[in-house]
C-alpha cells in the first residue's frame, strides 16, 4: 500500500520551479530576526533540493499583518539571515500576483533560491481563496509542504494550493514532524504518558479529552492541576483555579477512570504568598494551604511520584510546564521531570515527543531541549494535534486529496 503522503525526496526536482510552504514567522528586532531556530530546522531541506537542482520558491507568513502590506511584517531580514545561513543569495519578490512573479521564477537557474514576499499581504490567504492559491499555483511545478506549524490554518497556501497542484509532496521537516506525531499518539509503544500543564483546564479541554482515551497515564501539573484538586474537594488557598471548569474537571476525571487511564495529580506543593523569583516559599501537604498561599509547583513527594510513573513509559508526550518555571524556585518539577524524561529517552528506553508554546522553553530552561526525541516548534498546530483535530494542512496533502 502507498504511504499517506507523496515526500519531496520521491520525485525528480531538478530543474523544477518547487513552491516551497515553509513556517518562517520567526521574531523580528529592530530589523533582524532574534530567534532563527526555526530558519535552522529547515535548511537541511533546503539545501538538498538546492543540490537537487530544484528551482525553490519559498513562500511563508509573517506575523499577522491581515491582508495588508505593512513594511514591519517584510519578510526581507529572513531571506537576509536565510541567506547568510546557506552563504547563497534569496532575493525577495513583492510583486506576487503581476509580471515580477513571473519574471523572477522564470530567471531561476538550477539550485536558486527566492522568497516570495509575505503571503499575508494579500487577503486571498487568510480566506484560502481559490484565485489567489491559482496565483501562486501557476509559479511552481511542485508543491512542497514543509511547515507543520501552519497546517491548522486552512490558508490558501496550505491548503487550497497543494490541492490544485499536480505534484503536492511533504517536504522532510513535516514527513519527521508526522512520523514522531503518529509514533507518539497513533501507534504508540504501551505503557504511554502525557504530562499536560499550563495555566487553564478551560484552553486545554479538548486535549484532555482526546489524552484521556488515548493514553495510560496523565500528569497534570500547573494552575490546571489546581482546578482538579478543587474537584477532588482540596483547599487550594489564592490559588490560580477555574471555578467553573470544577464540574468538568470531575467528569474528566470520571471519564479517564472509565477508559483505564491514571491521573496524576501534586500530592504536595510548593507555595508562597506571592509569584516573583527566589521569594519565600514552602512545602505545603495536602490540608496545609493557607487561604493566602498560592500552589506554584508541585513539591518533591510529587516529582519522585511522577518520576516513579514515568519510569516504565515507552512513550511519553508532554505539553505545558509542571508549574511557574519562569520563576525558580518555581521551575523544579518542570526541571527535575524533563532531565528525568530527557535521560529516559537517550537511554533508549523511551519515545518522548514535547511541544506546544511554554513547553520549548520549559525545556531550554531544564537545559534538555535536544535531548528528547522530537521537539515541535509548533504552537497552535500542536496544541490542535493533540485535540485529535484533523490539520486541513496535512489532509490536503495526502495522496488521495
Ligand atoms: C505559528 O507561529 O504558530 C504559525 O506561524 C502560525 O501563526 P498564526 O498563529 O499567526 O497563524
Amino acid at each position: 500500500m502507498d504511504a499517506p503522503f507523496l515526500f519531496v525526496d520521491e520525485v525528480q526536482t531538478a530543474g523544477r520551479r518547487c513552491l516551497v510552504r515553509l513556517d518562517l514567522n520567526v521574531p523580528i528586532v529592530d530589523g533582524r530576526v532574534s530567534d532563527d531556530t526555526r530558519i535552522r530546522r529547515i535548511l537541511p531541506g533546503l539545501k538538498s533540493l538546492r543540490q537537487a537542482g530544484a528551482r525553490i520558491i519559498i513562500l511563508t507568513h509573517l506575523g499577522r499583518p491581515k491582508g495588508k502590506v505593512a513594511p514591519e511584517f517584510s519578510v526581507a531580514p529572513v531571506a537576509a539571515r536565510l541567506a547568510e545561513l546557506l552563504d547563497c543569495q534569496v532575493p525577495v519578490e513583492a510583486d506576487l500576483l503581476g509580471e515580477g512573479a513571473r519574471r523572477a521564477v522564470t530567471e531561476l537557474a538550477d539550485g536558486d533560491l527566492m522568497m516570495m514576499e509575505n503571503l499575508r499581504f494579500y487577503a486571498g490567504e487568510e480566506a484560502n481563496d481559490a484565485q489567489f492559491a491559482a496565483a501562486l499555483a501557476s509559479l511552481g511545478d511542485i508543491y512542497v509542504g514543509d511547515a507543520f506549524s501552519c497546517t491548522h490554518r486552512a490558508h490558501a497556501s496550505v491548503e487550497a494550493l497543494p490541492r490544485m497542484m499536480a505534484v503536492a509532496t511533504a517536504g522532510r521537516a513535516l514527513g519527521a514532524e508526522l512520523a514522531a506525531l503518529h509514533a507518539a499518539l497513533a501507534s504508540p509503544a504501551r505503557p504511554v504518558a502525557a504530562i499536560v500543564g499550563g495555566a487553564k483546564v478551560s484552553t486545554k479541554l479538548q486535549v484532555l479529552e482526546n489524552l484521556i482515551v488515548k493514553v495510560d497515564r496523565l500528569i497534570l501539573g500547573g494552575g490546571m492541576a489546581n482546578t482538579f484538586l478543587l474537584a477532588a474537594g482540596q483547599d487550594v488557598g489564592a490559588s490560580l483555579v477555574e471555578a467553573d471548569m470544577v464540574e468538568t474537571a470531575r467528569a474528566i476525571a470520571d471519564k479517564a477512570a472509565a477508559h483505564g487511564c491514571d491521573i496524576g495529580l501534586p500530592e504536595d506543593f510548593l507555595v508562597a504568598t506571592e509569584l516573583a523569583r527566589d521569594v519565600p516559599h514552602r512545602i505545603a501537604l495536602p490540608g496545609e494551604v493557607t487561604p493566602d498561599d498560592l500552589i506554584l509547583d508541585a513539591g518533591p513527594q510529587s516529582i519522585a511520584t511522577a518520576m516513579a510513573d514515568l519510569a516504565g513509559c515507552r512513550t511519553i508526550v508532554w505539553n505545558g510546564p509542571m508549574g511557574a518555571f519562569e520563576f525558580p524556585p518555581f521551575d523544579s518539577a518542570t526541571t527535575a521531570v524533563a532531565r528525568a524524561v530527557a535521560k529516559a529517552t537517550q537511554a533508549g528506553d523511551t519515545m518522548s515527543v514535547a511541544g506546544g508554546g511554554d513547553t520549548l522553553a520549559a525545556l531550554a530552561n531544564a537545559g534538555v531541549s535536544d535531548q528528547f526525541s522530537y521537539v515541535s516548534t509548533a504552537g497552535g498546530a500542536f496544541l490542535e494535534w493533540l485535540e485529535g483535530r484533523e490539520l486541513p494542512g496535512v489532509e490536503a496533502l495526502r495522496r488521495e486529496a
